[in-house]
């Protein structure tokens, strides 16, 4: 099979395009993802798994401090997309002008959202050009305006229907990425990770 022809059924396998937050030092910063998904059948357990490029600032900050919180997003939030996901935090504070506050692990939690889930990372995977982190989830909530209606952006909502204008930047920023991945992806690390402590935190009921 032709590899661009793989790869579209490959995205068959994308998550929801989420929010993915972070701080370190007190630098916060946020991205998206389309490559989270749940990490655990285990009601008691819960945990989430989402693949990271080492290009991207979030890499580091959650790699460094082995704390992240992910947001699944409503539908109508294209503009975040936009804002998080086009540009990198290293040279700017993306989150200046999106309302925020500390969750209980100091990571930024976004008001406007479907629901977030707070993590702490629980071991890696390098890839070669990415780190798969593996996440225990301690906290949970929905956003402030959804509670537990609403409908979650999906990969393919967000490729179909967003503003055209975006599309060619969109298409140029894959591809850089995919240029980057195909240097690296064979070079794949044993990483040892020390485990975290004991989580504190307990999953609260939404
Ligand atoms: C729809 C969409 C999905 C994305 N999925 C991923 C992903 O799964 N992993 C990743 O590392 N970057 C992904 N990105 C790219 C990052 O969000 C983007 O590089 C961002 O600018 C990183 O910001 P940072 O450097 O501030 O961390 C995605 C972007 C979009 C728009």
């Amino acid at each position: 099979m032709r590899p661009d022809e793989t790869y579209q059924l490959l995205r068959s396998l994308t998550s929801p395009v989420v929010a993915i937050t972070s701080e370190r030092a007190g630098k916060r910063n946020g991205m998206i993802s389309d490559s989270a998904v749940r990490a655990s059948i285990v009601p008691e357990i819960p945990r989430i798994s989402v693949y990271i490029h080492k290009f991207n600032f979030s890499h580091d900050l959650i790699f460094d401090t082995g704390r992240f919180a992910l947001h699944l997003l409503r539908n109508d939030q294209f503009d975040l997309i936009h804002r998080l996901g086009f540009t990198s935090g290293r040279a700017r504070d993306k989150l200046a002008d999106v309302p925020h506050r500390p969750g209980m692990l100091g990571v930024p939690v976004l008001d406007e959202c479907y629901a977030h889930f707070e993590c702490r990372v629980a071991n890696v995977m390098d890839t070669g050009s990415s780190t798969c982190f593996l996440g225990d989830v301690v906290e949970v909530g929905y956003g402030a305006s959804t509670g537990p209606r609403g409908t979650v952006m999906t990969a393919a909502h967000f490729r179909t229907n967003m503003p055209p204008q975006w599309r060619e930047e969109y298409e140029t920023l894959l591809a850089a990425a995919q240029r980057f991945a195909a240097e690296r992806s064979r070079d794949i690390k044993p990483v040892y990770r020390a485990p975290p402590p004991a989580p504190s935190g307990r999953v609260a009921a939404p």
